[in-house]
């Protein structure tokens, strides 16, 4: 079998430090690979004026997978104070180079796992009958939509009179906003395309197919946002009835949803949602699973293979230059196992899954956010695990 190639991105902070311990586990683990670096992130900003380099989208154009740690973003003033002197007469403006790699690829599938660990004492709990604690299993995956909606881009501080005058043939848009002055405005789209809504709706249906999950529900808002959300429901109910008879479909109201997850999460199996929503309900979900050290995605384009595999946390600047590094790799190294799904290593992946299972299982070796500390750099001393004792632990068990 010839080796593969993949690319890794550290991007900033402590996004470089978990990556390197990902990568120790997938070596350890048996999985064979060459790994080639490519850039990205704030330096590559400050120093030129691009924080996703063509070298780095050529790079995984070739190689396909990308194993990602995390970037700092800053808003829009603060990133051209920081730009290189050289740089700033350029008329260069920042802008996420996740976003680009999701658009520049066609990264529209985005899977968000949310499963709890037995042992985790992150786990959420909840109050039975008779003042009894209940720890319900939470096993729910969400599948967002990734390109468009709310987060596509098309956006307006003072729109220009095309767009203004656009607008102002809405009678909705004439009776609430016609007498603001049209500088006082702000405009965020929200577009969905029958395409990309098609490909996630079907995504989360094969999942439930393939892995046993009775139902899909479709977090929106139908009944408010009606054209999108609207578009959505509708071609989720001609979907499931016409391929998926087996699978329920379930509609819920992303605000009704942030609340269901935490009276009855272990009720929801697949979720699927636009750009936005999705986004929100997945950090619901994994509050309930241990939060940000456990969250992990995949990102990817079904059709020409491509795939970026990340843990939804960002850079955390604030850890990033302790000594002992004390953040939980544990996110990481699960989005390293959705890279080996998607490339159809499962036993690997399966492998390095028990090896964390067993760790948390165990309770020994706990990083501070499962000691419910505040991270400050004395928590090592306090009992807590590092970033690499956490990997040693689970590298144990390999
Ligand atoms: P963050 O996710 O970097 O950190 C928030 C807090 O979560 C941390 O202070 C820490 O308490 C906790 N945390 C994060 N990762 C953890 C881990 N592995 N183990 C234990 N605790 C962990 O989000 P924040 O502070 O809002 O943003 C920092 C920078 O990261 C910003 O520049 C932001 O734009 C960027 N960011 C990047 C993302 C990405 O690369 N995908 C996602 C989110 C933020
Ligand atoms: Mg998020």
């Amino acid at each position: 079998m010839t080796k593969r190639t993949i690319v890794k991105l550290p991007g900033d902070g402590i996004g470089k430090t978990v990556l390197e311990e990902a990568i120790r586990v997938l070596d350890t683990a048996g999985f064979e690979a060459d790994y080639i670096e490519g850039d990205i992130g704030w330096e590559f900003w400050c120093n030129e004026g691009n924080p996703l380099p063509d070298r780095t989208i050529k790079l995984i154009e070739e190689h396909k997978i990308g194993l990602f740690g995390a970037i700092t973003s800053k808003p829009k003033d603060a990133a051209f104070e920081e730009l290189a002197p050289e740089l700033k007469e350029k008329g260069l403006v920042y802008s996420s180079p996740i976003v680009g790699l999701r658009q520049h690829f066609g990264l529209d599938i985005c899977m968000r796992p949310c499963h709890s660990y037995k042992g985790n004492p992150l786990n959420f709990v909840r109050r039975g009958q008779g003042g009894t604690i209940e720890e319900p299993e939470v096993d729910v995956i969400i599948f967002r939509q990734n390109t468009e909606g709310l987060y596509g881009g098309v956006e307006w501080s003072n729109p220009p009179d095309e767009v203004y005058n656009a607008l102002m043939t809405h009678p909705r848009f004439v009776k609430n906003f016609g007498n603001v002055p049209r500088e006082e405005l702000s405009v965020s789209t929200r577009i969905f395309t029958k395409k990309a809504t098609e490909r996630i709706l079907r995504a989360a249906f094969d999942h439930a197919k393939k892995y046993g999950y009775k139902s899909v529900t479709l977090c929106e808002k139908p009944n408010v946002i009606r054209e999108t959300s609207g578009m959505m429901y509708k071609m989720a109910m001609e979907i499931q009835k016409a391929d998926y008879p087996d699978i329920q479909l379930w509609n819920t109201n992303i605000d009704a949803q942030m609340m269901w997850l935490t009276k009855n999460p272990e009720t929801y199996g697949v979720i699927v949602a636009g750009n936005m929503f999705g986004d929100i309900v997945s950090d619901g979900f994994a509050g309930l699973i241990g939060g940000l050290g456990f969250a992990c995605s995949a990102q990817f384009n079904p059709d020409s293979g491509i795939g970026v595999f990340e843990p939804t946390h960002g850079s955390a600047p604030k850890y990033a230059d302790y000594d002992v590094s004390i953040v939980n790799p544990i996110a990481m190294i699960e989005s390293a196992c959705m890279m080996l799904d998607f490339i159809d290593e499962n036993e690997i992946a399966a492998k390095i899954r028990k090896a964390v299972a067993e760790v948390i299982a165990e309770g020994k070796v706990r990083t501070y956010d499962m000691m419910k500390m505040s991270g400050r750099p004395d928590v090592i001393e306090k009992g807590a695990a590092s970033t690499q004792h956490m990997t040693d632990a689970i590298i144990a068990k390999l």
